[in-house]
């Protein structure tokens, strides 16, 4: 298993997001802090108030700028749920799975944000396979912790609010058609593939996979999907668990598969602070 600082190293580029930038804007706001108040002062930060929002809006600043103008893209478009941190460990384990063969995989599509990410950066001559319902959740079961029960309640009682006050993708009857669109306007009509319904209906795989991408939520989804991806992963090839840190049942469903199957190892966790990525790297032997 890789050192978990090495990763993280790794996955930390210099250029706009190196930690000299972040220390260049926090000395450039502790030096005129105390000189105007926050409305006049110069620059695209100066509608912050207080030293925290300055300081959060300076950490985002400098997530944005250490991922590609693609995810950039659909962050802004309101295509995925991801942070600037999932985006780049996101980002990160495709460019590495890029040289093992075979295709990649995102369970989990939702409005397409991650799914473009991932299909932009994978290596010419490779598919993209989407699975999804592409309408509302399945439910939790038993597996599931209280929050991830809660949240199904408010999505099934017609509640759910989308990204940033949209209406909830999973509200939305035309929703593969929308997620075709989005993948067109990106470029990337001709490299991807969409297989709706239950991933225990549509997920039946032959070919190699190198990468895949669960953003799946609940117990039984996250298993099916360890179940059925593991066996045509490539030696090398890396799936990400997105929500190991986020609901219960998904952590139970990765951590039961880790115990029983040697040959997947750890390559990353994240150590699951609100600030940090709620996901975890595998990696097969
Ligand atoms: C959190 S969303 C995906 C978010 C997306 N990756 C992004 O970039 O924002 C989870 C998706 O998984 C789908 N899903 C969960 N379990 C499923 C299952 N068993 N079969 C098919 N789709 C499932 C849901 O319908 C939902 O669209």
């Amino acid at each position: 298993m890789a050192p978990l600082q090495r990763w993280e190293e790794r996955s930390l580029p210099p250029g706009p997001g190196s930690q000299g930038a972040l220390r260049a804007l926090e000395g450039h706001a502790n030096d005129v802090a105390p000189r105007r108040p926050p409305e006049t002062r110069p620059g695209v930060l100066n509608h912050m108030r207080t030293p925290k929002q300055l300081k959060v809006a300076v950490k985002t600043r400098v997530e944005r700028g250490r991922v590609s103008p693609v995810a950039r893209q659909v962050f802004d478009e309101r295509l995925t749920y991801l942070s600037w941190r999932s985006l780049r460990h996101l980002e990160k384990a495709v460019r590495d799975a890029s040289r093992i063969p075979g295709d990649f995989i995102e369970c989990g599509v939702a409005l397409g944000g991650s799914g473009i990410v991932i299909a932009s950066l994978m290596p010419e001559g490779r598919t993209f396979h989407g699975y999804d319902v592409f309408g509302m959740i399945p439910p939790t079961t038993e597996k599931d912790d209280e929050k991830s029960r809660q949240r199904y309640e408010i999505i099934s009682g017609g509640k759910s609010k989308g990204i940033r006050g949209d209406d909830y993708y999973g509200y939305m009857p035309d929703l593969l058609e929308r997620v075709e669109e989005s993948f067109g306007r990106h470029g990337l009509n001709g490299q991807v593939a969409f297989h709706k319904g239950l991933f225990e209906d549509t997920l039946k795989l032959d070919g190699p996979v190198s990468f895949a991408h669960l953003d799946c939520d609940w117990y039984e989804s996250v298993k099916v999907c360890l179940e059925r991806i593991y066996p045509v992963l490539g030696s090398g090839g890396l799936i990400i668990s997105d929500d190991y840190h986020n609901y219960g049942g998904a952590r139970e469903a990765v951590d039961e598969f880790l115990a029983k199957e040697p040959g997947l190892e750890i390559a990353h966790m994240s150590r699951g602070r609100p600030d940090r990525t709620t996901s975890i790297v595998l990696r097969k032997r």
